[in-house]
């Protein structure tokens, strides 16, 4: 009975898999703040290099992984594909679970799937500073990893809650040669217009992304680093669901619902956009399911329209599933969740009916998340514990219907740096604290308005 399907390191995949090719219909295109047209690849040059840009619009199927990147893959991919069969029986549902493990690299999440691409384009072409923010601490320590790999300086904006909450993530970002600054911060002008109306602001990642931006656009050595959203971080996640497919064949199953939790969209639309693209090519219709926290709700609650990405709306304006720019979620723990919008490619598959969404409270994902560690031995971050808790309550619904469906689901990354926040569950200290209705009203009133 095989537990672990283990890809050799010559089958991992060889491209990325744009899903732009595959559309029935074309995502809105990303429009410039000022003039609200469709932007121009020059137009994002002060932020991104051409190549990461060329790959944001690209609308080719496969895109190929230079080597000097598939080298550095090697050190942890292809990840591995786990059966949770003791999750099964302590569920006692005839259905089959199996998890793709991102936990395995450095940084212990998805991340430096996206990172190292994005640092190794921008080391090629000269840069020698990246600016980022991070919400988790995961983003922040992946490009922090990716960077020490190829010479760059790493300037990342964790925002306020998740430094205070996480210290060691900083300490790994350090530890790397990056720097590490706590969101809202003095340094710029979009930090400190936050800290003036609220000394003690929490953080957002939308404010965290404004800071990073202010620094790239205003530094001409600096260059902005994304962690998810843009197409490009998506494309470079895909190489999670292509290992999937081939793994799920050498566990001679296929499955009916793929399930991945949703921050900005990167590790969903890594593992499920190659099934989806299968379907759209002809192949075999499957249930797709992201899930988002109860407390940030974007793809359930949010409303499908054109908005900036960031706070101080510094960034293009995207069409995508959002609470509006200025929305701040409660402090709750899976800080990589804590996003107003959701990556347009994600939010146009949501509108094209092609995938499906669900939103849980964070005491249950903690409860799903303590469940699987005790089955599986995986402390999971509290971002991946909303996939599991989505898995655990198809495996229920299969349980009630007496139906043996195959479930797949991601597990995005681990939770050794997010054992404040099991003390708290452990502890009964957790609270799921909602977000505030009226906010959210205001958050959504204030969308851009954009002509017909
Ligand atoms: C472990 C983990 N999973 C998921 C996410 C959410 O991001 P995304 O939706 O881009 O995958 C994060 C973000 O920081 C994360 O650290």
């Amino acid at each position: 009975m095989t537990t672990k399907f283990l890809l050799e390191e010559s089958r991992m995949p060889r491209h990325w898999y744009n899903i732009v090719a595959d559309l029935p219909v074309p995502p809105a295109p990303p429009l410039h703040p000022a003039t609200k047209q469709p932007v121009a690849p020059a137009d994002l040059e002060p932020l991104f290099t051409r190549s990461l840009i060329e790959q944001e619009m690209a609308t080719e199927r496969e895109i190929e992984i230079p080597e000097p990147i598939r080298e550095v893959f090697r050190l942890w991919r292809p990840a591995p594909l786990i059966r949770a069969r003791r999750l099964e029986q302590a569920l006692q549902t005839p259905a089959k679970i199996f998890f793709k493990y991102e936990g395995v690299s450095p940084a212990g999440s998805h991340k430096p799937n996206s990172a190292v691409p994005q640092a190794w384009y921008n080391a090629q072409a000269g840069i020698r500073k990246l600016s980022t923010e991070t919400g988790a601490g995961q983003w922040g320590s992946s490009l922090a990893f990716a960077g020490a790999l190829f010479g760059l300086e790493v300037k990342v904006f964790q925002v306020r809650v998740s430094y205070d909450q996480k210290p060691y993530r900083r300490a790994l970002m350090e530890t790397y040669g990056a720097t590490c600054i706590p969101s809202p911060s003095p340094e710029t002008a979009a930090g400190r217009a936050a800290l003036a109306e609220r000394p003690d602001h929490p953080g957002s990642l939308g404010l965290a992304i404004s800071e990073a931006v202010e620094v790239a656009a205003t530094n001409d050595d600096t260059k902005y680093a994304l962690g998810s959203v843009l197409n490009h971080v998506l494309l470079h996640q895909t190489i999670i669901g292509q290992e999937a497919m081939l793994q799920m064949e050498m566990a001679d199953a296929d499955p009916d619902v793929v399930i991945a939790c949703t921050g900005g969209g990167s590790n969903f639309a890594g593992l499920a956009f190659p099934y989806v693209g299968q379907t759209l090519r002809g192949g075999r219709r499957r249930r797709i399911v992201a899930v988002e926290p109860a407390a940030c709700p974007s793809l359930t609650r949010g409303k499908f329209a054109y908005d900036f990405g960031d706070t101080a709306h510094l960034t293009p304006l995207t069409k995508m599933h959002t609470l509006g720019s200025t929305f701040t979620p409660p402090g709750f723990h899976a800080g990589g969740l804590r996003y107003h919008g959701m990556a347009p490619l994600v939010s146009h598959l949501k509108e094209l009916g092609l995938i499906e969404a669900q939103a849980h409270t964070q005491n249950d994902c903690f409860a799903a998340a303590v469940l699987f560690a005790r089955c599986e031995g995986i402390v999971p971050a509290p971002e991946a514990s909303h996939a599991i808790q989505g898995a655990v309550a198809e495996a229920l619904r299969c349980k009630a219907e007496g139906k043996a469906e195959t479930i797949l689901f991601g597990l995005s990354g681990h939770g050794h740096f997010d054992m404040a926040a099991y003390t708290n569950y452990l502890g009964g200290k957790l609270v799921d604290a909602s977000y505030d209705e009226a906010e959210l009203a205001m958050a959504l009133s204030g969308l851009p308005s954009i002509p017909a």
